[in-house]
């Protein structure tokens, strides 16, 4: 592959920094090892001036989370005709946004957990009316998270009326609108997706994490979870998952790649699509980077098809 001058951005100001962090050190040593030139660059004020006077081919986005997957650092990218990893503007501010993801979805006849959003005004005005109209829509256990934070923060599986409240302003505190879904008893999958014209999706991962649910710890903590590729399903279900993968990718008009999260209700053998991250995990033990190593893609292999579908769509 022709060499490439890299600027690989990490840090930010959202929640999932540290996580950031770390994939961009592991992407800045994958590409340095297979000859390309890379700066590490954080986000911050000079941030532009540095990109502009460093002339690079392209700038890898470890970011994750607002103010890195949300669209604002491609939008100021595309504004200066600086290509960049991972999706536009429109797809990254839609997926995002937990609510208008689903809204999508649903609105194309794609399966999303049943539930509601709740706005914090609305609650902090009539906190009691809320949960009346939260418990109209949807029936107990629910999974409460903050719209807009990845990295599980601010969620609370709720079983009980009595600790809806808690779970409520635990979430308000990561965002001003907070969605109550229905929980979904079953198998966690992510289904990574690359491409642009002609999306496929890569081998579906089935996530067994060690505490109830994919939190924090599960998620960042050495065997806090275990990932199975491909997901123990037969291949009608695999190939009818990875099907709704790769219809939601190109809904939300993703390009490069992206990551389908599922629920596998196991009782009702009904697949459901949590979220769609649009700049996925990228460290070595990364779940994207795990299920293109099956493939025989090794990580810097993988990086390099991201810098490739990048500059090709652009
Ligand atoms: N409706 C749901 N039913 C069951 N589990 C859920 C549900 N929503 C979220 N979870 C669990 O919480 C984790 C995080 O939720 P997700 O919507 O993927 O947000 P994020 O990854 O951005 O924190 C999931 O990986 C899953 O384990
Ligand atoms: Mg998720």
């Amino acid at each position: 592959m022709k060499k490439f001058k890299v600027a690989v951005i990490r840090g930010g100001k959202s929640a999932e920094r540290e996580i950031s962090l770390k994939s961009g050190m592991q992407i800045a040593a994958a590409l340095a090892a297979r000859g390309h030139a890379v700066t590490e660059m954080d986000l911050s004020p000079q941030l532009l001036i540095d990109l502009l006077q460093g002339n690079f081919d392209i700038v890898f986005l470890a970011l994750h989370g607002r103010y890195g997957e949300d669209g604002t650092i491609q939008g100021m990218l595309e504004l200066y005709d600086i290509p960049y990893t991972g999706p536009g503007v429109l797809a990254s501010a839609i997926c995002i946004d937990k609510a208008m993801t689903k809204r999508i979805l649903a609105g194309t006849g794609l399966p999303v957990p049943p539930g509601t959003v709740v706005y914090q005004k609305n609650y902090d005005r009539n906190s009691k009316a809320e949960v009346e109209d939260i418990l109209n829509q949807v029936d107990l256990p629910v999974m409460v998270k903050p719209n807009r934070e990845g990295s599980t923060v601010g969620i609370t599986l709720v079983e009980e009326v009595s600790v809806l409240r808690t779970a409520l302003e635990n979430a308000f505190k990561h965002d001003s609108s907070v969605l109550v879904e229905r929980y979904i008893q079953g198998i966690e999958l992510t289904v990574p997706v690359m491409g642009n014209s002609e999306p496929e999706a890569l081998p579906i991962i089935e996530i067994v994490p060690k505490n109830r649910y994919y939190d924090y710890e599960s998620k960042y903590a050495q065997g806090g979870s275990q990932h199975i590729i491909p997901a123990r399903l037969s291949e009608q279900i695999t190939k009818t998952i990875q099907e709704l993968a790769v219809q939601a990718y190109i809904v939300l008009g993703c390009q490069v790649l992206s990551r389908i999260d599922f629920m596998y209700d196991t009782n009702t053998e009904s697949p459901y699509i949590l979220e769609v991250n649009t700049l996925p995990g990228m460290t070595e033990t990364s779940l994207v980077p795990d299920a293109a190593r099956y493939l025989g893609i090794e990580f810097g292999e993988l990086l390099e098809r991201i810098i490739s579908l990048s500059l090709e769509h652009r």
